[in-house]
């Protein structure tokens, strides 16, 4: 017997996205809450440097809004920054009472007003104009993900389950009249297929860095949402916009890397050749502090003018007791891998760290297909245009997922609809079926190696092609897989990964011209008639 569960809403995905999305929405109904680890696992829960907001007197509403567009190269929609940037500080506040510690400063004082922002101590990052970045220390998402779920935990509308990995959305309909009404996913523990049932569903489904080799993302971020969206036939935006943030940890054993927040910048680290001259002067006036594609590219560019692996953080201006304290994860991490800042500096490269685009959304997260919301970093909101400003993720999820919470809860109940169409891999499902688990792997390998060299920093048409070429093949083999119901984690992830890689080539193809997070040799200049955002729509789209 198929198993089947019906709720008010479905949200996919535990960061901060859904988890506010769900915190807000519990209040009028039952909600649940599908993760495919453990609850806290997430790209929130690894966030350093913070969230941006205007929180001191010396800032404005008007500095903020100018500092993010100036950061996404001449495409951000302006209203939309203006909405962001406007709502943040009250939401903020809204997480500080659902219980977040953001770090104080030793200056606030009893005479602070209550729920004054002032209170804070606020971290710089680059392209931000003031300092307005609350921060939990150097855990931040950590801080968010804890106070969130505790939250939740204690909720009698919500229900948890973890390891729960949604496959795709379930639909009804044709187009015009088409919705969206439920998904399946895999209980992975169970290894059973179970359908989730909702008149509202959210993607919630975070990054795509796992489309790379070398990344800040944890696992978990596989472009999830954004492959299925597609696959339901939805409309997703710029795309080629992949951020590198420029401080990864260089791991010389090739293993997994950290990130290096930008905060440590903003506390006047200098980015040094291994000879230890600084370069980021010759790049840009802002120096090390200059939007995070500048940098990125600078270091990309130096590694390979001299043939060095990796260029070195130099956090010598700072004291070692003012690092521990304000960066004591980094710091734990780095000794752990035989590096001691601030005495030491740290060997650094950049690694993919966010993605820009994603699946089209309104201004209260709604998408083309009714009943679906999209939040966080899945969702396009038109917010970060060609490159996104540090620490302005958080709040874009935080003002987002509010804004679509308070719009679900308003929706018109849906219209009765017929049984949706079961889809062929779902009858065909067998968990016993042996798979071939080291092609999958060699698979998932191949896309992460082809992303990383083909599809890099620096990019060109002919690579993109190959590279095209390649994900088109990878893309048949890991379907066919699905199609003859051999329905696992790793092959999901396969699908996923080559999905959504294929969309990053594919809109990086489309522009022609060079602006914030995608360069191409083929066509250097940013130009004025490209000023715009690049949607692709799937074959059939609704
Ligand atoms: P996530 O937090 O990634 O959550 C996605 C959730 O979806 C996870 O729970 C995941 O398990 C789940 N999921 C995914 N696919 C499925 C599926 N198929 N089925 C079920 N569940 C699924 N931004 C800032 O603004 N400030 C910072 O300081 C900052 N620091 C960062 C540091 C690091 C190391 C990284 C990686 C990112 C950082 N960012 C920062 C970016 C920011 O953290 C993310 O953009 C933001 O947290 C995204 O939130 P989200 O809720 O959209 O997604
Ligand atoms: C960092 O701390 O450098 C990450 C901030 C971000 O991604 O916005």
């Amino acid at each position: 017997m198929v198993h089947e569960r019906h709720s008010d809403f479905i949200v996919v995905g535990s960061g901060i996205a859904g988890l506010c999305f769900a915190l807000e929405a519990a209040a009028s109904g039952k909600v649940t809450i599908l993760t495919k680890k453990e609850d806290f696992e997430s790209n929130t829960n690894y966030a350093q440097g913070g969230i941006a907001c205007v929180a001191s007197a010396e800032d404005s509403f008007e500095d903020h809004v100018r500092d993010t567009l100036i950061a996404g190269a001449g495409i951000c929609h302006e209203e939309v920054v203006r909405t962001l940037v406007r709502e943040g500080p009250d939401l903020v506040r809204q997480l500080i009472d659902w219980g977040v510690r953001f770090t104080t400063t030793p200056k606030s004082s009893a005479d602070s007003p209550l729920g004054s922002l002032e209170l804070y101590d606020l971290g710089r990052e680059g392209g931000h104009s003031h300092r307005r970045i609350l921060h939990s220390k150097d855990l931040t998402g950590r801080e968010v993900e804890r106070a969130l779920l505790k939250c939740l935990r204690e909720h009698s509308n919500v229900t948890f389950l973890e390891h729960h990995l949604a496959l795709d959305l379930i639909t009804e309909g044709k187009s015009p009249n088409k919705r969206c009404s439920g998904v399946h996913a895999l209980d992975a523990p169970a290894l059973e297929v179970k359908v989730f049932r909702a008149p509202i569903v959210v993607l919630a489904t975070g990054g795509i860095g796992r489309i790379y080799q070398h990344t800040t993302n944890p696992p978990i971020a596989t472009g999830d949402g954004i492959a299925m969206a597609w696959r339901a036939g939805l409309p997703v935006a710029n795309l080629e916009f992949v951020q590198f943030h420029p401080t990864a940890f260089y791991n010389a054993t090739g293993g997994e890397t950290f990130l290096i927040s930008e905060a440590v910048r903003g506390e006047g680290a200098i980015l040094r050749r291994l000879g230890g001259e600084s370069f980021m002067e010759l790049y840009d006036e802002r120096g090390c502090l200059a939007p995070r594609d500048i940098v990125a590219r600078a270091i990309d560019t130096e590694m390979k003018r001299h043939g060095e692996s990796h260029v070195l953080l130099d956090c010598s201006n700072m004291s070692e007791e003012f690092f521990s304290e304000r960066f004591p994860a980094i710091r734990e991490l780095c000794v752990r891998h035989g590096v001691h800042p601030p005495l030491e500096p740290i060997p650094v490269v950049p690694a993919a760290h966010y993605s820009c685009g994603g699946v089209v959304t309104d201004s209260v997260g709604r998408t083309a297909l009714a009943g679906l919301y999209v939040v966080g970093e899945t969702a396009f909101t038109g917010v970060h245009g060609a490159n996104r400003l540090a620490s302005n993720s958080l709040l874009e999820a935080l003002v987002f997922s509010h804004r679509a919470a308070q719009s679900a809860m308003k929706a018109e109940p849906s219209p009765p609809t017929p049984i949706p169409e079961i889809p062929e891999w779902f009858q065909r499902f067998d968990p016993t079926m042996e798979l071939e688990g080291v092609r999958v792997e060699h698979c998932t390998h191949e896309v992460r190696t082809l992303m990383w060299d083909y599809v890099g920093i620096v990019r060109s048409t002919e690579r993109l092609k190959l590279a095209a070429e390649r994900l088109e093949i990878l893309l048949k083999e890991a379907e066919g897989y699905f199609e003859r119901g051999w329905v696992t984690e790793g092959v999901a992830l396969l699908r996923n990964i080559v999905q959504t890689s294929w969309i990053v080539v594919q809109s990086a193809l489309r522009r022609r011209e060079s602006r914030g997070l995608h360069t191409t040799l083929d066509y250097p200049e940013t130009r004025p008639e490209e000023a715009h955002d690049t949607v692709l729509t799937p074959p059939d789209g609704v």
